[in-house]
């Protein structure tokens, strides 16, 4: 029926599905693995709730074909607590109230985890650029930032 095999694995698991060749990651992962920790704001590539890591970089899932994927690995929100216990970006999350309606955090958080990895970020500045891509409607950005600057320490 035209569909397309992909097997990928999200946050440890592996995934084997068929699919339309335009679904997208995003939609990959809230309708089909019905993991809707990740958020669809915009769909356009334009806001970044919808960022997860793909191989440990971070990326807009509303953007990404979900069949260029396969066997890589991606992790979401859902995946980033490990053995019970919080990722330090969630704890500094909660320790800085970086977050008024929640809406754009899990998208932050990933993006937040992505840009540690890449090891780039050095001042608040830095976070702030780096940060972009992620819209917050409440403004929260003042204890977004501190969050971030906290993991970093
Ligand atoms: Fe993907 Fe807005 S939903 S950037």
């Amino acid at each position: 029926t035209g569909g397309v095999p992909v097997r990928l694995n999200v946050n440890g698991l592996p995934y084997s599905v068929t699919l339309d060749p335009r679904t997208s990651l995003l939609d990959l992962l809230r309708e089909h693995l019905d993991l809707t920790g990740t958020k669809k704001g915009c769909d356009q590539g334009q806001c970044g709730a919808c960022t997860v890591l793909v191989d440990g970089r971070r990326i807009n899932s509303c953007l990404t074909f979900a069949v260029m994927l396969d066997g890589a690995e991606v992790t979401t929100i859902e995946g980033l607590a490990t053995n019970g216990a919080l990722h330090p970006v969630q704890q500094a999350f909660i320790d800085h109230d970086a977050f008024q309606c929640g809406y754009c955090t899990p998208g932050q958080i990933c993006s937040a985890v992505g840009l540690l990895a890449e090891g780039r970020a050095k001042t608040a500045d830095d976070i702030r650029e780096l940060m972009s891509g992620n819209i917050c409607r409440c403004g929260a950005y003042p204890h977004i930032v501190a969050a971030i600057e906290d993991v970093m320490r």
